[in-house]
């Protein structure tokens, strides 16, 4: 999509709310959450040791179990919720929810 901007959504009544949706922008696989008032966007890569967080479970507390060593992650701040010190790189996001486009600065070219 041009200047940054991406479509990712169809409509966003459809996506299910604190889930995890997969989706690629420049060949990177990123983690899309509907939180209850706001976005969430990570790359889905656990910080502790690379599994799918994709595959992970999602809390209604805004919050991610890895199913791998099950360290959990707050969607707020990246931090650590339970398991040893690492964070979640999460990504700033803009949307426009009325054409359902967003935009990822840090993936910007
Ligand atoms: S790979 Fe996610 S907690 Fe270990």
């Amino acid at each position: 999509m041009s200047d940054g901007w991406y479509k990712v959504l169809d409509d966003p009544e459809i996506w299910k709310p604190f889930f995890p949706h997969v989706f690629w922008v420049k060949n990177k696989k990123i983690v899309l959450i509907k939180g209850a008032s706001q976005w969430f966007a990570f790359n889905d890569a656990c910080p502790h040791n690379g599994a799918s967080l994709s595959r992970g479970m999602c809390h209604t507390d805004h919050s991610i179990t890895c199913p791998l060593h099950r360290y959990r992650f707050s969607l707020i701040n990246g931090k650590t919720i339970s398991g040893s010190a690492c964070a979640l790189n999460l990504l700033h996001l803009k949307y426009d929810i009325t054409v359902f486009m967003f935009l990822f600065p840090e993936l910007r070219a």
